[in-house]
């Protein structure tokens, strides 16, 4: 019998620094593939084991959110093929671990535009959202469907409505009020974002949020992506400086 052999983790991790937020562009899954001579959609299949290995080492290190972008409003414009195969994903990823998530305390939740997913999908993800709703340990929310931009207009249109029917003055509208308009309003500010396969763009991912997080980006294409990598990303974290626009004295 054959064991993949697991890499020595030897990061130091200062576990009074853990960020409590980690936010993934999850990408490289097509060249993954294609290094293998294998179609783009066997990438995405090998890509979901990815997220259980981190959420599961995330969650043990402490990290209270782990958000995910698995789909993006522009990820429409790939051939029907892939996007129908990549909708079929949440089932497989849930049927194989939700279970285990569940024992492990981790709670599902989501932002994106659910309601242009085929509806089989809809279901298996709210059942997870559903059946995990009271659980304590990290959140895991899967950005489906989701766009950075379109968050910030869906928000300002709530806004525009609230003011419209006079529930507002525009006094009322500062940072805060902006954000508990966003998908993300309960979820704490995004400490650091890490982007597997080299490249160095947000693609439309948590424009807001990111405003201030610290930016990690790895080469190692998503399915290679593993709990070895996510200690080097939190080590990186933990050597900066956060100044948040003030100065450090
Ligand atoms: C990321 O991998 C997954 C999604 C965007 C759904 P890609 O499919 O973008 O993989 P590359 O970038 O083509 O290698
Ligand atoms: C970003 O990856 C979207 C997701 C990871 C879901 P893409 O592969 O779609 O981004 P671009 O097209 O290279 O910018
Ligand atoms: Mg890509």
């Amino acid at each position: 019998m054959f064991f993949k052999k697991k890499r020595k983790i030897d990061y130091d991790l200062d576990m009074t620094n853990i960020p409590k937020h980690i936010a993934f562009i999850m990408d490289g899954n097509g060249r993954w593939a294609k290094k293998r001579k294998m179609p783009r959609t066997y990438g995405h299949h090998e890509g979901t084991k990815t997220i259980r290995t981190l959420a599961l080492e995330a969650n043990r290190l402490g990290v209270k959110a782990m958000t995910v972008y698995a789909f993006s409003t522009e990820n429409f414009k790939r051939d029907a093929s892939e996007v129908e195969y990549i909708f079929k994903l949440p089932k497989e990823f849930f049927n194989l671990y939700l279970k285990e998530l569940m024992d492990n305390d981790v709670q599902i939740r989501y932002i994106g535009h659910l309601e242009m997913a085929p509806i089989e999908t809809q279901k298996i993800i709210k059942d997870a959202i559903a059946q995990t709703a009271q659980n304590h340990g990290l959140i895991l929310t899967f950005a489906f469907i989701y766009g950075g931009r379109d968050e910030i207009i869906e928000a300002t249109k709530d806004i525009c409505e609230q003011y419209k029917n006079g529930h507002i003055t525009l006094e009322d509208i500062t940072e805060d009020y902006f954000e508990r308009h966003l998908m993300t309003k309960d979820l704490p500010p995004v400490d650091l974002m890490v982007r597997s396969s080299g490249e160095c763009r947000l693609s439309n991912f948590l424009l807001w949020q990111l405003a201030y997080a610290e930016f990690v980006f790895d080469e190692t294409l998503w399915p290679d992506f593993d709990e070895e990598r996510l200690h080097h990303a939190i080590a990186i974290y933990q050597g900066r400086e956060r100044r948040f626009g003030g100065v450090l004295k």
